[in-house]
């Protein structure tokens, strides 16, 4: 029996010392310690031992016992350690991979088309104003040579807070919000929001947005607003470009005329984009009527000046060949992403 026990002691030590983890461990107190254990097997054998033995053997088996429970104690110890250490390991943060970049985002192609007709106007000397989008009808409309009843006002149906007050359909009442405010020499340009009610199409929108143009001095001629208007359509769609004035009519300019300019893509030859014409309407313009300068104070006999407006979409869709208005307003990345510079 003293040698079993012997045994018993020599392989568990060999067995511990190579045991790899925690489980492996649990294995071999079970096997030694354990209800069915070798151990115990041995503690049960001991009622056929002689009266002198049995406390030897006894005593034997309690320091074989003694010392695989702190061996088992100590190797628990050492892998829990190591155990530790392992997970900390391969919890290391490696701080010299690279991070990862947000993606910028690029500016609205409608912005940067207004950002380079702003830097083209200031250029020539106009400096850039605002006006209120919710508008006084007498702005929108009445100073502006349309009376209540005027035909003109059926292409122009908007949004009415009240009577008197709706939403702006076009950018030219800040021109009298100016020349009421503002002695001349006047010159400025005035981007921003209109309204109209419109059905959404590739070309129309319920809301949309214009730049306005006024000029007003002594001795102001035709001559000054084709000037004006060439030097900027030639910065904005390049050197080659031809401008075209049509005969129109608009209530608060005489004469008025719509201006086209020769289709950038082909040159003229006429193409898809500008519908085979070679020509492309791009905005609207004239002489500001006397009436609307009597209107805001100013003297026609004096002064004299022109006025023109332009859809910003407009001019945008042309400068990149963008056949649909919608484009603009539906945040698609996609489309978006083209226009990163
Ligand atoms: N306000 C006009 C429109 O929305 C555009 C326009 C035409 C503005 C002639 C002007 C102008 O200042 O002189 O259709």
């Amino acid at each position: 029996m003293k040698d079993r026990l012997n045994k018993i002691k020599a392989s568990a030590e060999a067995e511990l010392s190579s045991a790899a983890d925690l489980g492996a461990l649990e294995s071999l107190r079970v096997k030694y310690l354990g209800k069915k254990g070798e151990l115990t097997a041995v503690m049960k054998g001991m009622g056929g031992l002689s009266k002198e033995e049995r406390p030897i053997i006894g005593q034997l088996a309690n320091t074989v016992r003694g010392f695989i429970e702190s061996a088992l104690e100590e190797k628990k110890k050492a892998l829990t350690e190591k155990a530790k250490e392992l997970k900390l390991m391969a919890e290391t943060i490696d701080v010299a991979l690279p991070g990862r970049t947000p993606e910028m985002g690029a500016k609205h192609p409608l912005n940067t088309v207004l950002d380079d007709l702003q830097d083209i106007f200031i250029g020539m000397g106009f400096s850039i104003v605002e006006g209120p989008e919710v508008e006084l009808d007498y702005y929108n409309f009445e100073a502006l040579n349309l009376p209540p009843d005027h035909p003109a006002r059926d292409t122009q149906d908007t949004f009415y807070i009240n009577d008197n007050v709706l939403l702006r359909t076009q950018t030219s009442p800040v021109q009298v919000r100016v020349m009421e405010k503002q002695k001349p020499p006047i010159r400025i340009i005035s981007p921003g929001r209109v309204y109209r009610s419109d059905t959404v199409d590739a070309t129309h929108s319920p809301v949309f947005h214009q730049v306005e143009g006024l000029v007003i001095d002594k001795g102001i001629t035709m001559a000054d607003l084709k000037g004006t208007l060439e030097v900027f359509a030639k910065k904005l769609y390049g050197d080659d470009t031809r401008l075209r004035f049509r005969p129109h009519h608009f209530p608060f300019t005489e004469p008025s005329a719509e201006v086209d300019i020769s289709c950038f893509n082909c040159k003229g030859e006429g193409c898809s984009i500008c519908k085979g014409e070679g020509w492309i309407e791009i905005l609207g313009c004239g002489m500001v009527h006397p009436k609307v300068l009597r209107n805001c104070g100013i003297d026609p006999e004096v002064y004299s000046g022109f006025a023109f407006g332009m859809g910003l979409e407009r001019v945008t869709m042309f400068r990149y060949g963008i056949k649909d208005l919608r484009l603009f307003y539906e945040n698609d990345l996609q489309f978006l992403k083209q226009f990163k510079i």
